[in-house]
């Protein structure tokens, strides 16, 4: 079994996905012990809490220094013998010093086709509007390690949608939320698939 941390900032439309996809069997070997926020209003803990899943608000902000969070952050993921973190919707940039102890076991879900529309500042609308705004014919979402760097790391799955003439947006946000909610499930399923059988990452 996948031993699994989520971290979001938001709505956790994503996270649900996740567990819509464990309750339906379309994934297994899965097990999501624990959900990370920095937004102690986050409906993602919301969530968690409804699915009776530890929900932990934890920010830099409640740490005088960023050691101390990484501290609080890396015992919370050994505390739940978390093997894997998925970051859905998490809107700070991990220390590197997490990076570095999960490497290669942290994955993000980015609603674009990267490495084009990636980046610090590439997020939510600005990236929908920035492909609108580019002309792209097509775009789409991406399940990718996490490194150092933003919306940078190895790509594990990527789906493309189209832009149509009148998408706004909103319009392109949707298609594309909906490509997110099947990617992340399934390159979830495909870590655990390929860790329980010994394989590596
Ligand atoms: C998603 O669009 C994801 O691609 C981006 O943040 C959004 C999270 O949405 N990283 P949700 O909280 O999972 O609904």
């Amino acid at each position: 079994m996948l031993h699994v941390a989520v971290c979001g900032s938001g709505r956790g439309s994503n996270f649900q996905a996740i567990l819509s996809a464990m309750e339906k069997k379309s994934i297994t070997g899965v097990d999501v012990r624990l959900v990370i926020s920095n937004n102690s209003t986050a409906g993602i803990l919301d969530i968690a809490r409804a699915h009776h899943i530890p929900a932990v608000h934890l920010s830099q902000k409640q740490f005088p220094t960023e050691t101390m969070f990484v501290d609080a952050f890396l015992e919370l993921l050994r505390a739940h013998e978390v093997a894997v973190v998925v970051l859905a919707g998490y809107m700070k940039r991990l220390p590197p010093t997490v990076v570095k102890a999960y490497r290669r076991r942290i994955i993000n879900i980015h609603p674009a086709l990267l490495p084009k529309f990636g980046g610090a500042g590439m997020y939510g609308a600005h990236v929908h509007e920035a492909v609108i705004a580019a002309g792209e014919k097509e775009s789409g979402a991406t399940v990718h390690f996490v490194d150092e760097e933003y919306d940078h790391g190895e790509i594990i799955l990527q789906r493309r949608v189209p832009v149509r003439e009148d998408d706004t947006p909103a319009s392109l946000a949707e298609r594309v939320l909906n490509v997110e909610h099947e990617i992340l499930p399934a390159a979830l399923h495909h870590l655990a698939m390929t860790l329980s059988t010994g394989g590596n990452l």
